[in-house]
């Protein structure tokens, strides 16, 4: 092992982890992912279940990713093995960290885009936006720099270290997102029509809820919060014991719950005020319908031109964490130091990206001729077993592991070292219950939806 606990690198306050860790769960999935799945399922009512999820299944678990990461002070692999080493619940502590790597990989592609959309984002008036963001797509001359760009940006983050590079730079991105948000929220907000967007976004239908809107407001609670896949067990390891996890987890939840329903007060207002159909966008919601509807608004190529700096910067905070928890692996569980493993992981991962890269369009072989799993193309089937599955599965696994094998007696400790007396009593037991059964079951639910299509 190349550190020990003694001299592993820790947040230098709490208001750098708070920031960081929240970070890491806003990014695509919060502006590019929560707006379209919404849309497909119904709006109000879908946010309604969304909120339910978050602060009755993700905010539990979460607790429980951020004591073992603490406890342990490692990585996913190490954090299972110091408490439970020798058994094949390591495997469970690999499976995250293959997991980070994959997820990064695609990840970084769309990322790319965002990035792409800075300049290209505002199309001129009478251009199909769908047609030109699909000729974007395709051009690899053009995606594979852009993703490269980005991966060598994260490099840079992940390679500062802990104080000197996430937090620093967590610290100056996170409120400028914020902000670029409100603005666009105003320009939103204040256009003619806004109301029915506002409407459909906000005034929950209850007759729409049904299984299908259920399990997708709780697959899209756990990759927004991103759960499953160790991260926050990997942010929690540079936590100090005087720090309240309670507090602290609770913000991140607050933070990327907050950023999430902003960002569908950009996009549906502004959508129903050009007259669309909120199902029509899907996955490429942001990308084809925006544009479009940017172009007709005063200011219109500068609201764009800020939207999609602000979703890159998004993407990179997510990213950072996605690397950071294979690069925390091999620091603590091999010989390599911080600077190979930045560059080593991030240099594969990168490869590993090219095949998404050339996905949509790129090549006809890897962007129609494969399917798996009723997912059609490589960057779907590669998001379909790492960002569905594997998550849900490690998420499951996890819960367990802390409820079961380490015990949530063991946890309890650990969440009142920094918490004290307010983790207690009723609070305390309510929580282990949530961990040891509501979390598994609904999770176990939620993964059996997947593998059956229901999602
Ligand atoms: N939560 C991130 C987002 O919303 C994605 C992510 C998933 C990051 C899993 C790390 C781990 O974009």
């Amino acid at each position: 092992m190349a550190t020990t606990s003694a001299d592993r690198e820790q947040w230098g306050s709490r208001l750098g982890f708070i920031l960081a860790a929240a970070g890491s769960a806003i990014g695509l999935g919060n502006i590019w992912r929560f707006p379209y799945v919404t849309a497909e399922n119904g709006g109000g009512a879908f946010v309604v279940v969304y909120l339910a999820c978050i602060a009755l299944i993700c905010l539990p678990y979460l607790f429980a990713e951020l004591a073992l990461g603490r406890n342990s002070q490692k990585n996913p692999v190490g954090a299972i093995a110091a408490i439970k080493s020798g058994t094949p619940w390591v495997l469970v502590g690999g499976l995250c960290v293959l997991t980070g790597v994959c997820i990064l990989s695609y990840y970084g592609v769309v990322a790319g885009w965002a990035l792409g959309y800075i300049f290209k984002g505002f199309v001129a008036p009478g251009v199909d936006s769908a047609a030109y963001f699909g000729s974007f797509v395709s051009d690899a001359g053009t995606v594979i720099p852009l993703a490269a760009v980005f991966m060598v940006i994260t490099i840079l983050v992940v390679y500062g270290g802990v104080e000197e590079g996430i937090e620093r730079w967590a610290k100056v991105l996170m409120p400028v997102l914020l902000v670029l948000m409100l603005v666009v929220i105003f320009r939103a907000v204040t256009l003619p029509g806004a109301g029915e967007g506002l409407e459909f976004y906000l005034n929950p239908d209850f007759s729409k809820i049904d299984g299908t809107v259920i399990l997708a407001a709780l697959g899209q609670a756990f990759f927004s919060l991103s759960l499953g896949m160790g991260a926050m067990i990997t942010y929690g390891s540079y936590l100090p014991k005087r720090e309240n996890l309670l507090v602290s987890g609770g913000y991140v939840a607050l933070f990327d719950t907050a950023i999430a329903l902003l960002a569908g007060l950009m996009i549906f207002p502004a959508l129903f005020a050009m007259g669309k159909q909120p199902e029509s966008g899907g996955p490429a919601l942001i990308f084809q319908v925006l544009p479009e509807v940017f172009e007709t608004m005063p200011l219109g190529s500068f609201i764009s031109m800020v939207f999609f700096i602000l979703l890159s910067i998004a993407a990179l905070t997510s990213m950072v964490s996605l690397l950071e928890v294979v690069v925390s692996y091999f620091v603590d569980e091999t010989t390599w130091s911080r600077s190979k493993s930045v560059l080593l992981v991030g240099g594969f991962t990168f490869l590993l990206g090219l095949p998404s890269a050339l996905a949509n369009g790129g090549s006809t072989f890897l962007t129609e001729q494969i399917s798996l799993f009723g997912a059609t193309g490589f960057f779907s089937i590669m998001d379909f077993i790492w960002g569905n599955i594997s998550l849900a599965l490690g998420a499951l696994l996890i819960s367990v592991f802390v409820g079961w094998v380490w015990g949530t007696g063991q946890a309890i400790e650990e969440l009142q070292q920094g918490a004290g007396d307010t983790f207690t009593g009723a609070f305390a037991s309510t929580w282990a219950v949530f961990l040891k059964y509501v979390c598994p079951v609904v999770i176990a639910t939620i993964l059996g939806g997947i593998v059956f299509g229901v999602i």
